[in-house]
């Protein structure tokens, strides 16, 4: 029988089911609503929709890494401008520095259960990098493109590596994560990054397209971490049930690899923390 280091290493990524109590997960989306309730939306919408990555190069998403930013779905308002429903139930995600200026997402982020796993998978020299809470909510939350993770938090050699929380208990109905066994043993396709002239783009480093072929569902329990290889590819579809499926999730990448300038998260990589 594989050991969990074995398992994610053939696999790709790693299912580790109650992992976090179900206590743990409440005080999560308890914060994370806490936090949409104090957000004063009319200064900075900004939509997050990863089918169309060319369209969220405002300012306000460029320059989340180092705060606590909201990110509306995509059909989120009406022909007015105005939010079609209220505003926590129209927001995709939170994110990207949760875990280092929210005293509840930082336990939650360095708990003693993610000590000990990253001690065991062999990244103890990982730094947090991000953090989003991703909402999906019922009948309006959507899909999140077939990716790889390493095409956002490029590094070399290729470091990242996805620590994913199921709040909720996840099923195809209402968007659970999708991927393929082994899928990570392929190459990074590409790179979402500044261009010189200002604005993103999703610069191609390999035009093989990502097959689909083996795809299966990960249809986890509430409680449920899923650690992903940065270069395993996946995707979710779109919640149509009535039950909501909210995720909190972190990313980390090695401190001894390179991060470029030129990436679209920017953090001061000198003040950035790992587990401890
Ligand atoms: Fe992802």
């Amino acid at each position: 029988m594989k050991n969990r280091l074995q398992q994610f290493q053939s696999d790709g990524f790693l299912i580790l089911e109650g992992f976090n109590t179900s206590t743990e997960c409440d005080e999560l989306i308890r914060q994370a609503r806490e936090l949409s309730g104090s957000y004063n939306f009319e200064c900075h919408p900004s939509v997050f929709q990863t089918t169309d990555q060319a369209k969220t190069t405002d300012d306000y998403f460029l320059n989340s890494g180092d705060r606590i930013s909201f990110f509306f779905e995509k059909d989120a308002f009406d022909n007015s401008g105005k939010l079609k429903n209220d505003l926590f139930h129209s927001l995709n995600k939170i994110g990207h520095a949760l875990h280092d200026l929210d005293p509840v997402f930082n336990s939650f982020s360095r708990s003693p259960q993610m000590k000990k796993l990253v001690a065991e998978l062999g990244l103890s020299n990982s730094l947090i990098i991000q953090s989003m809470y991703i909402l999906k909510h019922a009948k309006i939350g959507g899909v999140v493109d077939v990716h790889q993770d390493s095409s956002f938090l490029y590094t070399e050699p290729e470091s990242c590596i996805g620590f994913w929380f199921a709040l909720e208990d996840t099923t195809k109905e209402n968007g659970c994560m999708w991927a393929m066994p082994g899928g990570h043993r392929t190459a990074l396709r590409s790179w979402f990054r500044i261009k010189e002239e200002g604005g993103t783009e999703l610069f191609i480093l390999d035009n093989e397209p990502i097959s689909m072929e083996g795809m299966i569902p990960l249809e986890v329990k509430k409680g449920t971490c899923i650690v992903l290889n940065g270069l395993l590819p996946h995707y979710s579809l779109p919640n149509t049930s009535s039950k909501s499926r909210q995720a909190y999730a972190i990313h980390t990448i090695n401190r001894h690899a390179h991060y470029p300038t030129t990436n679209w998260l920017q953090r001061n990589i000198e003040e950035l923390r790992g587990f401890e």
